[in-house]
């Protein structure tokens, strides 16, 4: 990226940056851009160092990597990061940067694979690795890029830190394995889902935190960030969930609908489902068996029926419980601007809703 590279992520990233960037702000609500420019030249060369980490030997590897980070993405995870550092030591730290980049790995690496396991053929506005290539090529560089995040994680030396990475990337791959365990389970409960989502969407978030308190020597501070990530996480992802059904593919730069199409028992048809049961039987029937079977030969009709339903509305009020758990989760943290960008970030995460 250019020395201009602030805007360029923003303007690379318009369309997955998704009403976040264009979410407008006011007196209390600061935009991404603003949040970005709290931490401006430690998540510039942070964005660097997403690229310059990448040094296979091997082609392939480097030009599918560098499809997908090229393809922009908010970088969100490694922001966290940084605001984290910073609010517990007010000065830029190499390490910070590098071990934010190194979240922005894994979680590409994540995207890679959910787009196999999903069968998506749009990321970031653009196609996907698996539909770019093929699904054994993006599996394989999504391994690399996991084993890369590791490579560079062994260089800090710190076991706390390899300990916090190594059982937050198993869980994000349970997450992943107990999600396909559920696909076309109409049974599933709002208890599997977070489950789910803890695993495959909080846990990188924990990381994204925990890993700065842990180079700052601020371990007394683990918990909070634990219950932060957590809950940040799983708004976000309801918050997604919420925009598969009800958002814009253009602006989110992917593809919408796909959740039902695929079986996957997400909060919104989970809720969908409970609601209809005794309101709507055929309804009901409809929805359970596309679950079940993942054929939606009518998917406009579904997606209606799960917006009449009033499950979006219940996902809604979900995300913001989750959003003030983790506010409150940063009441015990040092109080400064960092923290007001956190924060910040969790309301900006819940008002792509609004
Ligand atoms: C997408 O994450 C995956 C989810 C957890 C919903 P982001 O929405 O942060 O994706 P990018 O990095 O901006 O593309
Ligand atoms: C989030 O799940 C993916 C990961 C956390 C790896 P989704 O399947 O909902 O994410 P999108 O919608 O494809 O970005
Ligand atoms: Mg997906
Ligand atoms: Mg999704």
């Amino acid at each position: 990226m250019t020395s201009n590279s602030l805007s360029n992520a923003a303007a690379a990233s318009t369309t997955p940056l998704t009403n976040l960037a264009s979410t407008p702000s006011n007196a209390d609500t600061l935009s991404y851009a603003d949040i970005q420019s709290i931490v401006a030249d430690d998540f510039d060369i942070m964005d660097k160092q997403v690229f310059g980490s990448l040094n296979s030997k091997v082609q392939l590897v480097m030009s599918v990597s560098q499809h997908v980070i090229n393809a922009g993405g908010k970088r969100m995870r490694p922001l966290i990061t940084l605001l984290c550092a910073r609010m517990f030591n007010d000065e830029p730290s190499q390490q910070a940067m590098h071990l934010a980049a190194i979240t922005e790995m894994l979680h590409t690496a994540t995207l890679v694979h959910d787009d196999v396991i999903d069968e998506s053929g749009q990321r970031r506005g653009k196609p996907t690795a698996n539909a770019t290539w093929d699904n054994a090529t993006a599996v394989l560089v999504g391994d690399y890029l996991i084993a890369r995040a590791f490579n560079l994680l062994v260089g800090f030396q710190s076991l706390p830190l390899l300990q916090v990475f190594s059982d937050g990337t198993c869980d994000i791959a349970e997450g992943e394995v107990l999600q396909l365990q559920h696909q076309h389970n109409p049974e599933a409960t709002e208890a599997d889902y977070l489950n789910i989502i803890d695993g495959k969407t909080s846990r990188l978030f924990m990381m994204a935190t925990q890993g700065a308190a842990i180079l700052q020597n601020k371990t007394e501070h683990l918990q909070a960030l634990a219950d932060f990530g957590q809950h940040f996480g799983n708004a976000f992802q309801i918050v997604d969930d919420v925009l598969d059904y009800s958002g814009d593919s253009e602006l989110m730069g992917k593809n919408l609908g796909d959740d039902l199409a695929e079986g996957k028992p997400t909060l919104p048809t989970i809720k969908a489902l409970e609601l209809l049961k005794n309101s709507d039987t055929a309804g009901y029937e409809q929805l359970r068996i596309a679950v079940q079977t993942g054929k939606t030969p009518d998917a406009e009709q579904l997606i209606e029926l799960v917006r009449q339903s009033g499950s979006l509305e219940y996902c809604k009020q979900r995300a913001l419980e989750e959003t003030k758990l983790a506010q409150q989760a940063l009441s015990s943290l040092p109080d400064n601007r960092y923290r007001q960008g956190l924060y910040q970030l969790t309301e900006l995460a819940s008002a792509r809703l609004v």
